[in-house]
């Protein structure tokens, strides 16, 4: 039976009316930028996997600060691809390596940014694991101790937050204990605290070299069959003293963002992976969408799930469509 009295179209009949009653705020101060630093000298290419992002040089990160700044982004994450590997990944805490020397140019260029790095050793060691052998199977605690050290060494360079990516168990805790130790008490630490073993990852690992050369990741990521896991993980993230809380990919797993945020006080960051950023590139490239309005729309939906701060390589483009007014 239709009650006349009820007309939810009434508050959709112009676009000043709408923008008022929307539910979902949003504002570029809640997006972060990844990028990719390389290790090397006057480099600026563009990612193949990853149309409209760059491999930056240490020297080149002006070219990333022109773009952050043209579009008001000032927060970014820090992703290295160091010359040399090995089996410890023993350039990942090396103080002149190419987070390192990132991080220091950065600072030197844009004292407004707010930088957080990438806490994880699969771009540093030989083999692409998230952490040290024994066999074919990572040594969760040995791995802890490389972690830390790395953290700590991100720290140094002047680095405003580290997020640990590894998946290790312990490791909230063991990088807290080590960033205290090392005077940097105010360094918060953003936990991928749900990250799963997901395909959607692949653009990435050919952006940052990173794929394991034997195996998959399944033995440390998560099964992406498992929800309360997820909440599990994010509940000893919070005993082991994180910052923020991180579910990983997003879109697939906004159900995941949803129960984090109405479980846990923390502010809770979404990360729009490298994988669901490809795919609206090529699907737009093929005519088959429209990049903007599905760009738009994921973000939407991302903070609409409840995440406070969202983790995407559509950050300078998202702030345009923020301040445009097309969202938020
Ligand atoms: C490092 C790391 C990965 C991503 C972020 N940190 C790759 C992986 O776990 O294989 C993926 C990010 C993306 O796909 O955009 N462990």
């Amino acid at each position: 039976m239709f009650n006349k009295d009820f007309r939810p179209r009434r508050l959709r009949t112009s676009d000043t009316l709408r923008r008022m009653v929307r539910e979902t705020r949003i504002s570029a101060d809640s997006l972060i930028w990844p990028i990719f630093i390389i290790e090397g000298e006057g480099i600026c290419d563009e990612i193949p996997s990853l149309p409209g992002q760059y491999h930056y040089s240490p020297d080149m990160l002006g070219r990333a600060v022109e773009r952050m700044r043209a579009h008001g982004v000032s927060r970014v994450l820090l992703f290295g691809l160091p010359k040399h590997k090995d089996e410890n990944g023993s350039s990942a805490w090396d103080s002149n390596g190419v987070v390192q020397q990132g991080i220091r140019a950065l600072r030197a260029i844009a004292p407004e940014l707010y930088i957080i790095t990438d806490v994880c050793m699969c771009e540093y060691t030989s083999h692409g694991h998230c952490g040290i052998l024994c066999g074919h199977y990572v040594d969760n605690d040995r791995t802890l101790e490389v972690l830390a050290r790395t953290a700590v060494s991100h720290a140094r360079a002047g680095a405003d937050m580290v997020a640990p990516s590894d998946m290790m168990d312990g490791r909230v805790a063991a990088i807290r204990a080590a960033l205290d130790e090392n005077g940097f008490v105010n360094t918060p630490v953003m936990a991928y605290s749900a990250k799963f073993a997901s395909t959607f990852y692949g653009p990435f690992r050919d952006a940052a070299g990173s794929a394991p050369a034997f195996g998959d990741r399944r033995s440390y990521q998560m099964d992406p069959h498992n929800g309360r896991e997820a909440m599990r993980e994010c509940e000893l993230d919070v005993q082991e003293g994180a910052d923020i809380l991180m579910i990983k990919p997003a879109m697939p797993y906004l159900d995941l963002v949803r129960e984090c945020r109405d479980r846990f006080d923390l502010p809770v960051a979404a990360y729009q992976v490298s994988g669901e950023y490809a795919m609206i590139k090529a699907a737009a490239k093929a005519g088959l969408i429209d990049e903007y309005g599905v760009m738009c729309e994921s973000a939407v939906s991302i903070f609409r799930a409840g995440a406070d701060i969202l983790i995407t390589y559509f950050a300078c483009e998202l702030a345009d469509a923020i301040r445009k007014g097309d969202i938020g």
